[in-house]
């Protein structure tokens, strides 16, 4: 190969110097030209050795194109000034390159391209590079003081890698560096006092490292600096006052370091801060006044430290603040009235205090309130009803408190609430009927008062906690699924869970009793196919249906044309127990081999609906409709037999049965790998897409959950059990009865009872949360809620019997997860459509940062910016 290479750098040479020669040029300057050409043939080579542009059959044509590659860019004399591989894999490659053949290198990003082990000595000899970024990867090492050579540095990103041991103090040669970024690493050591040699310093990130000893005084010297974060470290010691000196500070971390000492009232200096963390630190004493001076904080979080005193009404000069959090502190006195002027506000926390007195009726005002928490507090007198302004609150916290009165049915007004805590105080009243209204409600916590009357059955799909009041009456049949501690604690309570005795039957119980019976036997109907159309059509097909013989066999679908009924019966044994493959509400599904040697599966069902008169052909025409769906990710059914001895479903047999069984199993879980998983969700929303918008009528399924998708022998998806699926035919009310299956239905089915396509695709986002997690979300979602969680990682959540992803399938995940954020949008509206969601899958997306690394807030707010509502 290496002969091959020279001649064709001759020939490159030879062609340069005649082209000179013929441009009227002396042969002295052909020579100097040649030469030139061969320091850039020099570049061309190393650029074609390092491999980072893949395997070049054609060396001339890639030797002669070298500055039109993706991501290289040349000066005019044509010698490369930039390499930019950003987001591209590079992972061992790194270390073929050449960097000594780049002397007018100016910049080279390397964020996130699997680079590993330690940091290479060569890189050095870039003497010219004013931009290196390295973040992103997984470097490990020290930084090489040999790195301080490069002078030229004006910034310098190596964030997010496993680089040990101090900061040299040589940095401090980097006279140039406008922005150094260090965090995420595993720094230890001091910070080095040379870096305050770096006057030109704008942005500096030292954060999420294991720095310890104070911040050194001299900081005062990086007049410059905008952006400090020295979060996450091990810093002790105070606050250098010398701190305050730095009046161009926008935004400045020093959270979760051991700091210690009180606020320097001459923070008020700082007087472009709009963002101030000081969070979990063991910062004491109290408030100082001169922070109301601070008039651009956006955001100030003095959380989780040992400040006490009062809350100083002059914090209400804040007037842009968005996000304030006191939390966890020992801030006494009242919440000042004046907090109500900081009309800005979206996050108000002050809980974990001993803040009495009790809550403003004036916290009305604050209309842009989106999260409330006054939590473990002191607090008394009664709930205001002014918190019924607050359209935007969506979480709200008022618990462990001595709150008394009622409940205020205006709560209900608040119309974004998800969130409900109130446990843990005195109030009586009973539960507000009105609170059905609350479509988004997630989660109510009411435990721990003394509540009375009964329970109001709107909190179907709601997590609730009702333990510890004073409630009376029956426990409704639907959730008996919950546990026993979510009612201990009451006075009269009385239904079939186990641990309360069953209810007397009164007239009142009597009327319940009926409903809950309609309640579970319609599903059950529903479930096994029946399509309700609508009473005409009901009522037409009776008349027909009489002409009918009880006990013809309807129909057998040819399977090949070679399934009859005789042969399934043999091929079970008449359905003995052996050939049993599973059982559910609908029947039991058995496998049978048929004589010609084809396995199939049947789904038998139970025999109390064959004696229902009205399963008619409505049925058969529907089922004949799923027999005509192709499509390669649904489970194909061959055909039924219904009978007055026994109906089945005649299905392709799923080797590997459903994906919760395989997602429950640890061996089998470990066979389905991240690319496997991934593949199963694109396969799942083609198919949903396939029957919301090919299919005419369209077919909601209903019933997306983990147990309706099977996987074949080769671990691909199919959507099975059509048992609920409803045709949304235009002219037929979507009215229905709820289906499907606890912790995948759409919150809007609870209050609307509407079926539409958007009711699947809520189910379809709670599938890939569990095909990601390995277990099904129920919990995670509501914790996610949670501000405490804004730092739970998408690496944290997902099956741990796994190995991490690699980079390039963690990308795909983590699109996935937003997507599946966007399908789990409350409001169905703004979720998107399958089609949409099925054609993000088809068109490949551009690569994120290193998306694994992200918090879960991240991937929501990513979602956010997805699918805007609309087709
Ligand atoms: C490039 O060539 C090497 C060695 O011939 C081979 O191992 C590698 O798979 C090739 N890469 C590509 C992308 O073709
Ligand atoms: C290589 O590329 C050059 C220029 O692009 C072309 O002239 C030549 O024919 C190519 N050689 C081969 C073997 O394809
Ligand atoms: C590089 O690309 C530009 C435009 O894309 C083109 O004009 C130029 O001729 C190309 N250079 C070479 C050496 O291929
Ligand atoms: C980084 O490298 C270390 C040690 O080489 C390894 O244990 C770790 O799994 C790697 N991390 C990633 C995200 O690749
Ligand atoms: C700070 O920034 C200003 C304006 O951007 C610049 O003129 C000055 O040289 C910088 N350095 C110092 C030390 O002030
Ligand atoms: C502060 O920043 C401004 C630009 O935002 C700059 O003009 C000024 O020179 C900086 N001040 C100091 C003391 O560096
Ligand atoms: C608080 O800071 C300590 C280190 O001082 C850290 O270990 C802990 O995780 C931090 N807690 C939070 C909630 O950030
Ligand atoms: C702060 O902590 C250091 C030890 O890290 C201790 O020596 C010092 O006395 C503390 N200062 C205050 C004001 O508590
Ligand atoms: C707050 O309430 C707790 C428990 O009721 C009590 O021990 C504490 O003294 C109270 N604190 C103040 C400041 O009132
Ligand atoms: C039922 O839902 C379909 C699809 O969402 C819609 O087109 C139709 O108008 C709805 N019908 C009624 C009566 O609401």
């Amino acid at each position: 190969m290496a002969p091959n290479v020279s001649i064709s750098f001759l020939v490159v040479a030879w062609v340069l110097c005649i082209f000179m020669h013929t441009t009227n040029t002396v042969n002295a300057a052909g020579i100097v030209a040649a030469s030139q050409s061969s320091a850039l043939d020099l570049e061309a080579k190393a650029l074609l050795e390092s491999g980072w542009w893949g395997n070049y059959s054609n060396q001339s044509s890639f030797i002669s194109h070298h500055c039109n590659l993706s991501g290289i860019q040349c000066n005019h004399g044509g010698s490369v000034t930039e390499i930019d591989k950003g987001g591209v894999y590079l992972g061992d490659k790194f270390r073929k390159f050449n960097f000594s053949s780049f002397p007018n290198l100016v910049r080279l990003n390397l964020q996130e391209t699997g680079l590993r082990g330690s940091i290479p000595l060569e890189i050095s000899t870039l003497s010219k590079l004013t931009e290196l970024d390295l973040s992103w990867n997984n470097l490990t090492g020290d930084l090489p003081l040999s790195l301080t050579n490069l002078t030229q540095l004006v910034e310098f990103s190596i964030y997010y890698n496993n680089i040990s041991g101090s900061i040299p103090k040589e940095m401090g040669n980097l006279k140039n560096l406008l922005e150094l970024d260090l965090s995420s690493n595993n720094f230890t050591g001091l910070i080095p006092s040379s870096l305050v040699d770096l006057t030109e310093l704008v942005y500096l990130y030292l954060d999420s490292n294991q720095i310890n000893g104070s911040i050194p005084p001299e900081i005062r010297n990086l007049k410059n600096l905008s952006s400090l974060y020295l979060g996450y470290n091990r810093l002790t010691g105070p606050i250098p006052s010398s701190l305050v000196d730095l009046t161009n500070l926008t935004y400045l971390s020093l959270s979760s370091n051991q700091i210690n000492g009180s606020i320097p009232p001459e923070i008020g200096n700082l007087k472009n801060l709009r963002y101030l963390s000081l969070r979990n630190n063991s910062l004491t004493n109290s408030i100082p006044l001169s922070l109301s001076h601070l008039t651009n904080l956006v955001s100030l979080n003095l959380g989780s430290n040992q400040i006490n005193g009062s809350i100083p009404p002059e914090i209400a000069n804040l007037k842009n603040l968005s996000y304030l959090s006191l939390h966890n502190n020992s801030l006494t006195g009242s919440i000042p009235l004046s907090l109500v002027d900081l009309t800005n506000l979206v996050y108000l926390f002050l809980d974990s205090n001993q803040i009495n007195g009790s809550i403003p009726p004036e916290i009305g005002n604050l209309k842009n309130l989106s999260y409330l928490n006054l939590s473990n507090n002191n607090l008394t007198g009664s709930i205001p009803l002014t918190l019924s302004h607050l359209t935007e609150l969506t979480y709200l916290y008022l618990d462990s408190n001595q709150i008394s009165g009622s409940i205020p049915v205006e709560i209900a007004n608040c119309s974004s609430l998800v969130n409900l805590s109130l446990s843990h105080n005195y109030l009586t009243s009973s539960i507000p009927s009105q609170f059905s209204d609350l479509k988004f409600l997630r989660s109510i916590d009411l435990s721990y008062n003394n509540l009375i009357g009964n329970i109001p059955p709107y909190l179907i799909n709601i997590n609730f906690n009702l333990s510890y009041n004073s409630l009376e009456g029956q426990i409704p049949t639907f959730f008996q699924n919950h546990s026993f501690y979510t009612f201990i604690g009451n006075k009269d309570l009385c239904g079939d869970i186990k641990g309360f005795p069953p209810c007397l039957p009164s007239s009142r119980t009597k009327r319940q009793l009926k409903i809950v019976v309609l309640l579970t036997i319609f599903p059950t109907l529903l479930l096994l196919g029946y399509f309700f159309y609508s009473r005409y059509w009901v009522r037409k097909k009776q008349s027909e249906l009489r002409g009918i013989k009880n006990g013809d066999l309807f129909s057998i679908w040819n399977y090949d044309g070679k399934i009859a009924y005789e042969d399934i019966i043999e091929a079970t044994e008449d359905f003995d127990i052996r050939y049993c493959i599973g059982t559910g509400g609908y029947g039991s599904v058995y496998k049978a081999e048929l004589p010609s040697g084809k396995v199939i599966a049947l789904k038998k069902l139970h025999r109390l609906e064959a004696e229902d008169p009205t399963f008619d052909k409505s049925f058969k025409n529907e089922v004949k409709m799923l027999t005509e769906i192709r499509h390669r990710n649904i489970v194909k059914l061959h055909g039924y037999c219904l009978h007055k001895r026994c109906m089945f479903l005649v299905y392709e047999y799923m080797e590997r049965g459903s994906l919760f069984c395989v997602l429950s199993n640890d061996v089998e879980a470990m066979e389905l790998d991240w690319t496997k998983r991934v593949n199963i969700i694109k396969g799942i929303a083609h198919a949903i897409s396939y029957m919301h918008h090919e299919c005419i009528p369209v077919i909601v399924h209903r019933d997306i959950s983990s147990n309706n998708i099977l996987l074949n022998s080769k671990l691909e998806a199919f959507v099975s059990d059509f048992g609920t699926a409803k045709l949304l035919d235009p002219d037929s009310s979507n009215q229905t009865l709820v289906v499907g299956t606890y912790g995948y239905i759409a919150p809007e089915l609870a209050y609307t009872m509407v079926v539409t396509e958007k009711c699947d695709v809520y189910s379809f986002g709670m599938v890939v949360l569990e095909i990601l997690m390995g277990i099904h979300p129920g919990e995670l979602l509501t914790s996610l809620s949670s501000p405490s969680s804004q730092h739970v990682m998408l690496n944290e959540i997902l099956d741990q019997r796994l190995p991490p992803p690699n980079r390039l399938v963690a990308h795909d995940i983590f699109f996935v997860a937003t997507i599946a954020f966007a399908c789990l949008r409350t409001k169905p509206k703004s979720r998107p459509t399958m089609k949409w969601v099925s054609q993000e899958f088809l068109s490949r997306k551009k690569p994120l940062a290193n998306p694994i690394m992200y918090s879960f807030t991240m991937a929501i707010e990513e979602s956010r910016n997805l699918y805007d509502g609309r087709e």
